[in-house]
């Protein structure tokens, strides 16, 4: 039996107070804080940059997971790592070196992500097992929070983790995780749940005690 890992996502967090939210989530039973980086190209968002990503990095004693949802994405890996990201995951789609980024982020002394659009088929990472830590399948289009979780990924989860066999490879599932999609894609093969607004309805930094109530439900 596998241990599922929570990893709220900050981009439905109170942008004002990073630094708090990551406190609240942690002290409310969070796993990992996973960090959506957006530019506005790769897709119809802006969030922030590594600035912000090392702003925060005080603030949280676990895991830093930061998903780069930017085109292009090599020229800014050392600037995430150095930020102290613990995971640096990069899409799939975002370019056509996808190997070489990889490789770049573990050269950065991270460990690789690779995420996968809803659009984008398992077989994409077929040829890149051996330089990934994580496969973030995306269960929405990414871009925001809040929407709903796409039931045709369940099945690309039991493929990727039949691919991946005994390899020590994380399978992140990242939109629409609440406490009715998560047991399906956990029972896919899914060991860390990224989750925005299912952790952080109800609560806030003067209120945490929902985001633990959440967290528990998923
Ligand atoms: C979507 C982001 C997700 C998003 C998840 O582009 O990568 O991390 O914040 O939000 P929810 O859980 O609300 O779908
Ligand atoms: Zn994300």
């Amino acid at each position: 039996d596998r241990a599922i890992k929570i990893a709220p996502s900050i981009l439905s967090a109170d942008f004002a107070n990073f630094g708090q939210e990551c406190q609240a989530i942690e002290a409310q039973g969070a796993d990992w804080v996973h960090v959506d980086v957006m530019d506005g190209h790769f897709v119809p968002n802006i969030t922030f940059g590594p600035a912000t990503c090392k702003a925060i990095r005080p603030h949280i004693k676990g895991v830093m997971d930061v998903h780069l949802m930017i085109s292009p994405v090599d020229s800014y890996i050392e600037a995430f790592a150095a930020a102290g990201s613990d995971f640096i995951t990069a899409h799939v789609e975002a370019g056509p070196h996808i190997h070489r980024t990889l490789q770049a982020i573990r050269g950065a002394g991270a460990k690789a992500g690779l995420a996968l659009n809803p659009g984008t088929p398992a077989e994409a990472a077929a040829m890149l097992l051996d330089d990934v830590d994580l496969i973030c399948v995306m269960t929405v289009n990414p871009g925001f929070g809040g929407q709903k979780f796409i039931h045709s990924q369940v099945e690309k989860v039991r493929t990727l983790r039949a691919m991946i066999g005994d390899r020590p490879i994380h399978i992140e599932i990242d939109g629409g995780v609440d406490p009715v999609t998560a047991p399906l894609v956990a029972a896919a093969g899914a060991d860390v749940l990224v989750a925005g607004s299912a952790v952080f309805r109800g609560g806030s930094v003067s209120d945490p005690a929902p985001y633990g109530e959440n967290i528990r439900a998923i």
